[in-house]
């Protein structure tokens, strides 16, 4: 039976495991964070007053004896105090609210990204997310490096968000809010992340088989480091060289892999799966399900319906020695 086999994901201590929106690291995050908290006090003030009165009625006036059976309260009909005092206040809070969610939400969707700002393409697929670089030349799957901003040299992220089949939704809960990937419609959001890690999200709109295991993960590095990963990522790996990773490639090709899967400079350019150029790169396998190691992935490769069922990729029927030298090849892809 093929399993995935979990190591390293549960040791890898610079995972921000928690997907809380009351952690916010990143600039919008952060202003939901705060509009969220205002909204809470609010409704937790109204929520003490009221079953405050609540409970002081119920002592104060409850049964006490048969004697208060025949007694009547005061009937009391209109008092403009009264009417005043459950109409006027609720009102000014309303607006309040209004106008400081207005505030946020502009903050949110029109910011003023400086020109440092880097731009990416999201692209959601059924089960995977593809993603661009534009200003880089860079195509890659399911891990997004970002840079780390900072409050004084500011270089936050601006994201399009675009979708290949139906509606995915985007969320890293520490980031910023969710946004929904629409097809033949392009969605905009922007992340500011304060510090280094991986944060974790989901795609949070059901989209079929799939959709609980299309993980994302956001790496967040210092820009030095980004800079050499855009570099490296630029670079088509070199040709493999060691004979069982050139017959790897061979059969790569032969078994048509290369239909859905681009690696630059090789006959493989289809647009259907994930871009493979720079795939051992990446750190985990099935839109971040498993951990990228060789068990793992000679598991994905012999099916991979048992290890993600209803995914794209079909079970190749690749013999064993094929899987043997497909997985030689794929590790020369760095
Ligand atoms: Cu994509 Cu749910």
């Amino acid at each position: 039976m093929l399993t995935w086999v979990p190591t390293a994901r549960a040791q890898d201590s610079t995972i921000r495991s928690i997907q809380n929106i009351f952690d916010p690291l990143s600039a919008p995050a952060e202003t939901i964070y705060q509009t969220s908290l205002l909204v809470l006090a609010v409704c937790a003030g109204i929520f003490l007053i009221v079953a405050g009165l609540l409970t002081y009625a119920i002592i104060r006036y409850r049964r006490r004896g048969p004697e208060d059976d025949h007694e009547e309260p005061p009937q009391v009909y209109g008092s403009a105090a009264i009417e005043l005092a459950w109409t006027v206040p609720p009102i000014l809070i309303v607006v309040m609210l209004v106008l400081v969610t207005a505030r946020t939400i502009g903050e949110i969707q029109h910011p003023k990204l400086p020109e440092s700002a880097e731009n990416i393409r999201v692209i959601g697929h059924r089960f995977w997310w593809e993603l661009r670089y534009p200003k880089h030349g860079v195509v890659t799957a399911n891990e997004i490096h970002v840079p780390l901003s900072d409050r004084k040299k500011r270089i936050p992220t601006q994201m399009v968000l675009e979708s290949a089949d139906v509606i995915h939704g985007f969320w890293v809960p520490q980031l910023n809010g969710k946004t929904m990937l629409v097809p033949n419609y392009r969605n905009t959001m922007w992340i500011e992340p304060f510090a280094t890690g991986i944060y974790l999200g989901n795609c949070t709109v059901l989209c079929g088989e799939q959709h609980a295991n299309m993980l994302i993960r956001v790496i967040v590095d210092p820009p030095a480091v980004y800079k050499k990963w855009l570099e490296s990522q630029r670079q088509p790996p070199p040709p493999p060289s060691d004979p069982q990773a050139v017959e790897g490639q061979k059969q790569f090709i032969a078994n048509a892999c290369g239909t859905c899967h681009t690696i630059q400079n090789t006959a493989a350019n289809g647009v259907f799966g994930p871009d493979l150029t720079h795939f051992s790169s990446r750190a985990t396998l099935g839109s971040g399900m498993a951990p990228n190691d060789d068990e793992n992935l000679r598991n994905w490769l012999e099916d991979p319906q048992v290890l993600k069922p209803g995914c794209r990729m079909p079970d190749m029927h690749l013999t064993k020695d094929q899987v043997d030298v497909i997985l030689a090849y794929l590790g020369t892809l760095k």
